[in-house]
């Protein structure tokens, strides 16, 4: 089982150095994550390079799936030996038959595909009934906690802060926002039943990960600097090995309050967490 005694945060900085508040958000993500039991087999939907299941379940058997349809994150998932079998595939035609898994998890990724009830269906059908489904996606405030958003509403530009937020949709690639009780009724017509969501990345979070994208040169309208910094042409000089050490020691303990910072009872946060049962 994930570990909830690790420090996702000390372990995706050395990770995400080049990203500090990619590092941020997904440690967070991976703490609330560790909360959860993950029964197996586990099927990985959009595993990528298999990183965060690297991180989130260390020092376990290996994932016994993980698929992708990016081939070039699922060879560096496949060298990662933390699956068992990876594969090439798109959720809405999933390669294996009814009832073979446990636990879908889904880190990240259904945000990111546009027509999502076929995939949906498909994580039923693999499932075996009483199967856990487990996954981590922005949530329906998610565009209204970015700083971008919130600083042009304090000034009344309703307008602003919507083009901003589309900026940002459109650089993440993001499609959706539901609302928990959308998500219920998505998995519903699925033939899953919704067991609990759960916000995180309180407001305070969320706005300093939309500022640090633009510090860290991740954003379009970003200082570049550190990006440039971070770049791997630069490697060859030989001080990113050092840059990567200094962000650790020092973001590790300036974020820390942040990393530990909880969504406070009944509020929301920028990111969902979907646990869902196969009926
Ligand atoms: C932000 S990445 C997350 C990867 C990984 N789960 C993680 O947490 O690092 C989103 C992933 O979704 C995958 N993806 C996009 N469309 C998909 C689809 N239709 N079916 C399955 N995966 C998809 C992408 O290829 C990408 O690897």
């Amino acid at each position: 089982m994930p570990s909830l005694q690790r420090d996702y945060l000390k372990l995706l900085l050395a990770r995400y150095w080049f990203a500090p508040p990619v590092a941020l958000w997904r440690a967070v993500e991976l703490r609330v994550l560790a909360a959860e039991e993950f029964p197996r087999p586990i099927l990985d939907l959009g595993c990528g390079d298999g990183l965060i299941a690297d991180v989130l379940f260390a020092g376990e058997e290996p994932l016994e799936v993980g698929f992708d349809p990016w081939w070039e994150q699922l060879r560096q998932g496949a060298q990662s030996d933390m699956y068992r079998h990876v594969q090439q595939a798109l959720g809405d035609a999933m390669p294996y038959p009814d009832d073979t898994f446990a636990t879908i998890f889904s880190n990240s990724v259904l945000e990111h595909i546009p027509d999502l009830a076929p995939v949906l269906r498909e994580a039923a059908r693999v499932l075996r009934p009483g199967g856990h489904f487990i996954a981590t996606v922005p949530s329906d405030v998610f565009r209204r906690l970015l700083a971008g958003y919130r600083e042009r509403m304090s000034v009344g530009d309703l307008p602003g802060a919507e083009a901003y937020a589309t900026r940002v949709d459109r650089r993440l690639e993001h499609y959706r926002y539901p609302t928990p009780r959308q998500w219920t009724e998505m998995l519903a017509q699925a033939g899953i039943r919704l067991v609990t969501t759960r916000y995180y990345i309180p407001a305070t979070v969320a706005a300093l990960w939309d500022e640090g994208n633009a510090t860290y040169g991740i954003s379009e309208d970003s200082k570049p600097f550190y990006r440039w910094l971070a770049s791997p042409r630069l490697k060859k000089l030989g001080y990113q090995n050092w840059l990567r050490r200094q962000v650790v020691r020092v973001l590790s303990r300036e974020w820390r309050h942040l990393y530990e910072m909880n969504v406070p009872e009944g509020g929301v946060g920028a990111g969902l967490l979907v646990v869902g049962e196969k009926a």
